[in-house]
Order: structure tokens, then C-alpha cells, then sequence
């Protein structure tokens, strides 16, 4: 006999269910509207790309590189191995994408976007990868909304045209209790000299470090400034500060930012530990943090990477972007209470006795069409246990069709709440409900 086994979905990864959905999917179609108001236009990328993509993108230092990502062979099993003496071709990985902006320099490239007239303007969503300790907030695939800004303008006022459209849609959508801290971590020409006093501070402090912080100072010192070990906040407080050593262009840069953001009353905080986890980035780093989310708050993540494209092999080329958390961006939605309630089902189709149906399959199926939400039981089923069903459902109308209104050519509109009922000709059935969903 074979082994009786209960599957369940793999830890870190979960379903989500009606009615919820519902709820992910006006989060989306808002996120669509908001983000096409602002001339993005959507890109669908591939789930997953070769492991180098992100390795030379995101950094080999970071977490999500070095032991996040869930990467695989590609030619396993469907490929013919090399015939006998050849020498066998070295595997190509890919992984499943731990996040997007790669994927969307990598797609610039490919076809020849630069060739554009303008900035390209993308936006996408989807699920990404990353084999984190699931907690709350925090999942192994979880979803994002993503948009980028490729071309060869960094006007400051390209990163705050990004960030209003990132605002305006979290206010669409209510989520407000948020906090915007924005930084720049300097380019090419100043990051390096301040890396370098960095790590100088952080040998003379080394020993009040903890190890992760300590092996940093090696790998990547800036990774230190991101640290939550309590003990080390002090210590941290008293690092050379970035904002003090960025050249002159930077120092501009970041300051007709603020300026850009203050004209289009932008609320936001500085804070210059703000470095983010991803190597690509230069000047402009921001995050957006929403209240009560716990330790993994941050909603919003994002900022500039001048210089990725052509590190992927590109021409020259700006960049900068966001990625929202769409799984927590909904946890905080949910939890402040401002999320809408989905419409849910309207009508309730009653019919009784089998000389009703074909009237019932007819109704349902116009009813349907004016664009209402429609069930109808497929048995026979006696009145009582029908209408109890509509009840339990939700329905805000059963809508009773027994012999004698097929003989009547009339239909009984229950409204469920409390129990009124009419009796209305099909034209006054379909006026009446279409009146009734525009209050
Ligand atoms: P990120 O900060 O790694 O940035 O991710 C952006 C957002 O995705 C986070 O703020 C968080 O809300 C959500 N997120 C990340 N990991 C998880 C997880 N394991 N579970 C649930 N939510 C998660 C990026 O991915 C960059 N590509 C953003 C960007 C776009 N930068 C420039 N352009």
C-alpha cells in the first residue's frame, strides 16, 4: 500500500487564499494605475537567470548572494552530456531571482534600450526567492512591486519623481503610518576613500565588536553600519559619518535631492547608516519603514545604481529605483484596519424545481455579464437549505426563482440583511441592481 502523506506547503512559502487575494489584487491593480500615471510601463521578466547576473549585480559579499539564493544547475537532465572524450562543458547555474534589478539592467541591454527616446521607465511585480529564517514578515518567496529608471539623466529630480510616485501610492492604498529615511553613500570617486577611514575606525574598535561585524571589517565594512546587535549601537554612533566625506558632486547631488523633495513636500528623515545590502548601489539609498511590522518593518527599499549596466556589459548608463514589499506592505495595511473590504458576492440564485433552471441558467448568466458577482447552486436544493447557504456565503440578494415566477416572468429579489422583498420584471431586476451597485 502506498505510504499515506499529507504535503504542505514548503516552509517559508505559503498560499494565499480568497478573500485575502482579493486584497492583493486591488494592492496591484493600484500599484498599476498609480505607477502608469507617472508613464511607467510594465516589464515581465523570467523567474530565474544565471547565478552570475546576481552575483555580479547584487555582490558576492553580501547575504542574499553568498548563501540566500536557491540556485540550481540548468542543463541537468533535459541536455545530452558531452560524448566520450569531449571535454565536458562546465555547468551553468541559475538561481531564482532573490530580486529584480538585475533582471531589468540585464533586459536594457539585451535590447538595446539605451536606443530609447527618454528614460526608460519599468515597473514589475512578482515573486522573489531567498532562502531567509522565516518569521513574521519575512518569507522565502515573498512578492514585490518594483520600478526602475534607466538612462542617461541622474537628476536628482529623477529620484524624487520616484519617491512622490512610491508615496502617493502607499497613501492610495493607506498605508501612511511610514517613515522615509533617505541617504547617499557616495559613487565611485569618494565611497572608496571613506570605506577606507571606515574600516580604519573599526580596527581601533574591533574588539567591542560582535563576530559578524568583525569579519566586516574585511569583507564589507559598510554592512557594519546596518548592524542591530544592541552593543554595538554606541560604537557605531561614533563612526566617521559619510555625510562628511562625500566629493563635491555627491554633496550636491544629494542635496538638490532634499531640496527636490521639499518642493513636492516630501516628508523625510536623514540617516546616514542607511548603506542597504545590495552592492550596486551609488549616492541616493532610501528605505521606507512602516509601524507595528516588528523587526522586519521595512516596507520599501531602493536607490541609485549609476554604473550597473555597464559592469553587466552595457553602455554607460543611470539607474535608480525602488522595491516594495508587497507581503508587509498588506501585513500593515491589515493591521492599521484601513484595508477595503472586498465586494464579495452579490446575488444568490434560488431557483427551485428543475422547470426553473433553464430560466436560472439564463438570469445568472446576464446577471454576470453587468459585471455583478453571481452564484449559482448547481443541485437542486430545498428552499430553507438554499437560502441558508446564500446566507452563510455572504450574499447581499438571493434572487428566488420558483415555477410560479416562471410562469409569471418575474423574479423575487431578497435582500439578505433584512429579509425585504420585491417582486420585479427582469428589466426592473437588472435597473434596480445595477442602481443599487452605484450607491
Ligand atoms: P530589498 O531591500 O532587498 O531591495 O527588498 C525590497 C523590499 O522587499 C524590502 O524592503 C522588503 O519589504 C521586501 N523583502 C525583502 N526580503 C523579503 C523577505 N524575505 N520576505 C518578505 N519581504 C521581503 C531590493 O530588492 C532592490 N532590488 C530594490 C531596488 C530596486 N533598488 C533599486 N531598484
Amino acid at each position: 500500500m502506498t505510504e499515506r502523506r499529507q504535503f504542505r506547503a514548503i516552509k517559508g512559502t505559503r498560499d494565499i487564499l480568497p478573500p485575502d487575494s482579493a486584497r492583493w489584487n486591488w494592492f496591484e491593480h493600484t500599484a498599476r494605475e498609480v505607477f502608469e500615471s507617472y508613464n511607467f510601463g510594465e516589464i515581465r521578466l523570467p523567474i530565474f537567470e544565471q547565478t552570475d547576473l546576481f552575483a555580479r549585480s547584487v555582490g558576492t559579499d553580501t547575504d542574499i548572494v553568498s548563501k540566500e539564493m536557491f540556485t540550481f544547475p540548468a542543463s541537468q537532465g533535459f541536455e545530452k552530456s558531452a560524448p566520450n572524450g569531449e571535454e565536458q562543458q562546465p555547468v551553468e547555474l541559475v538561481s531564482l531571482r532573490p530580486e529584480a534589478t538585475a533582471s531589468v539592467a540585464r533586459a536594457y541591454i539585451e535590447h538595446n534600450m539605451q536606443a530609447l527616446p527618454g528614460n526608460v521607465k519599468l515597473y514589475y511585480l512578482g515573486p522573489m526567492f531567498r532562502r531567509e529564517r522565516p518569521q513574521k514578515g519575512r518569507y522565502r518567496q515573498f512578492y514585490q512591486i518594483g520600478a526602475e529608471v534607466l538612462g542617461q539623466s541622474d537628476a536628482p529630480a529623477i529620484d524624487a519623481e520616484v519617491l512622490e510616485m512610491l508615496l502617493v501610492f502607499f497613501k492610495r492604498v493607506g498605508l501612511t503610518r511610514t517613515t522615509l529615511y533617505v541617504n547617499s553613500i557616495g559613487d565611485k570617486n569618494c565611497r572608496p576613500q571613506y570605506v577606507e577611514v571606515l574600516r580604519e575606525a573599526l580596527q581601533k574598535v574591533k574588539d567591542k565588536l560582535g563576530p559578524d561585524s568583525q569579519r566586516r571589517i574585511e569583507t564589507n565594512p559598510l554592512r557594519v553600519l546596518d548592524s542591530k546587535v544592541p552593543d554595538e549601537q554606541p560604537v557605531i554612533e561614533k563612526l566617521p559619518r559619510i555625510t562628511n566625506h562625500l566629493c563635491d558632486d555627491c554633496r550636491a547631488h544629494f542635496s538638490r535631492l532634499k531640496d527636490e523633495l521639499t518642493l513636492r513636500g516630501i516628508q523625510f528623515e536623514e540617516n546616514w547608516r542607511l548603506v542597504r545590502g545590495l552592492d550596486y548601489y551609488t549616492r541616493t539609498t532610501f528605505e521606507v519603514i512602516a509601524e507595528g511590522l516588528g523587526s522586519q518593518n521595512a516596507v520599501c527599499g531602493g536607490g541609485r545604481y549609476d554604473g550597473l549596466v555597464e559592469l553587466l556589459g552595457g553602455p554607460p548608463a543611470k539607474g535608480i529605483g525602488f522595491a516594495i514589499g508587497t507581503d508587509r506592505s498588506i501585513l500593515s495595511i491589515e493591521e492599521s484596519g484601513s484595508a477595503p473590504k472586498p465586494d464579495g458576492l452579490s446575488v444568490y440564485v434560488a431557483w427551485m424545481g428543475i422547470a426553473s433552471y433553464p430560466a436560472a441558467v439564463r438570469i445568472t448568466r446576464k446577471l454576470r455579464d453587468t459585471g455583478l458577482t453571481v452564484e449559482l447552486p448547481p443541485e437542486e436544493m430545498k428552499f430553507k437549505k438554499s437560502l441558508g447557504l446564500a446566507d452563510k456565503l455572504g450574499a447581499r440578494y438571493a434572487l428566488i426563482l420558483g415555477e410560479d415566477e416562471v410562469a409569471s416572468h418575474t423574479y423575487t429579489l431578497k435582500r439578505l440583511a433584512d429579509a425585504d422583498q420585491k417582486k420585479l420584471t427582469e428589466a426592473d431586476l437588472l435597473e434596480y441592481l445595477e442602481s443599487e451597485r452605484r450607491r
